[in-house]
């Protein structure tokens, strides 16, 4: 789905034209994938709108900062109220918020040294991402996720999603929907841009972050439901072929939020529909970010938007 554009973007402390957000070509970032940024949405609600973890978001884009060495120039409270300024200035709700840091234009050397550190926040509208009514087609990559101590995958950096676009543009001109990726020692690890689950005899899988896997925010927010909802969880390694054996896997992820999985390379999940457990983890997930829920675990950051007309994605 193209960028539809908004009014403002924040940059470095002030709200600017979205047409004026321009970086130079010769910028730190374009010749070394030197940034790091977020994916986070605010929901439409009965009463208003909200952002969907907000702070955890932001702190996350410190963390991936500091693990480069970047120093921001923003605490994580600035960050936060900076969000909600360019959310209600723009008056686009529901919407997709991207957060990016980045090295901007001074040297040309590899060393990031006397490059200034920029920041940009954006939103603007953005629908489903994971298509197919009932469940996703997805494949195995042939690509793996970033072995141990080459690029960190906890780190949310720019340059990581050139291995998520091979494995992305792998599945989609094979037919699919998306591509899961094995870590480097051939097990299971997390989608181009999404973690997964995987329910087999009533119990919840998902690989722990040492095989290679993003910290997701929804990853957390579905662990936390489930014990809530009382299903037994647990973070362990998985091998491939226990996704094809699977009663049930499932994608979770900001842009993704919680997508069913239908099959995988060809092999049916389970009865190729979504199943009960995926199911009920995703009505409280939305439940929750649409406010028809209550806020049981202190997720949601209101914004005060008076869109005449809300957009619809
Ligand atoms: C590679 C990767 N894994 C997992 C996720 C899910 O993370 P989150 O739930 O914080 O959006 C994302 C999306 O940000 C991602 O890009």
């Amino acid at each position: 789905m193209p960028i539809q554009p908004t009014s403002n973007i924040w940059h470095n402390g002030k709200l600017i034209p979205w047409e004026q957000a321009n970086i130079h070509v010769m910028s730190h970032v374009i010749h070394y994938g030197s940034s790091v940024f977020e994916g986070i949405r605010c929901y439409k609600q009965p009463h208003g709108s909200a952002v969907f973890r907000l702070p955890e978001h932001m702190q996350r884009l410190l963390d991936s900062a500091k693990i480069y060495r970047m120093d921001m120039p923003f605490t994580l409270e600035e960050l936060c109220a900076a969000a909600v300024d360019v959310i209600e200035a723009n008056g686009v709700t529901p919407c997709y918020i991207r957060p990016i840091a980045l090295r901007g234009c001074g040297e040309i050397g590899v060393s990031p040294k006397g490059t200034p550190v920029e920041v940009y926040i954006a939103n603007f509208p953005w629908g489903k991402y994971i298509p197919g009514h009932g469940g996703a087609d997805v494949c195995i990559s042939s690509w793996n996720r970033l072995a141990p101590n080459t690029l960190p995958s906890l780190a949310k950096a720019g340059a990581n999603y050139m291995n998520s676009q091979l494995i992305h543009m792998e599945a989609e001109i094979n037919g699919y929907q998306e591509g899961i990726a094995l870590d480097v020692n051939g097990l299971v690890s997390e989608g181009s841009g999404e973690n997964i689950f995987v329910v087999r005899n009533g119990l919840l899988y998902t690989p722990p972050l040492a095989n290679s896997a993003l910290s997701g925010i929804t990853r957390d927010s579905v662990l936390t439901i489930a014990r809530h909802l009382g299903f037994a969880v647990t973070e362990q390694a998985l091998p491939r072929e226990l996704l094809y054996i699977a009663d049930e896997v499932f994608f979770t992820g900001t842009a993704a939020e919680v997508s069913p999985i239908r099959s995988i390379d060809r092999i049916v999940v389970g009865d190729g529909k979504p199943g009960e457990i995926t199911t009920k983890i995703a009505d409280e997930f939305f439940g929750i970010a649409n406010g028809l829920k209550p806020d049981r675990f202190g997720w949601l950051t209101p914004v005060k938007v008076n869109a005449s007309e809300p957009v619809t994605v």
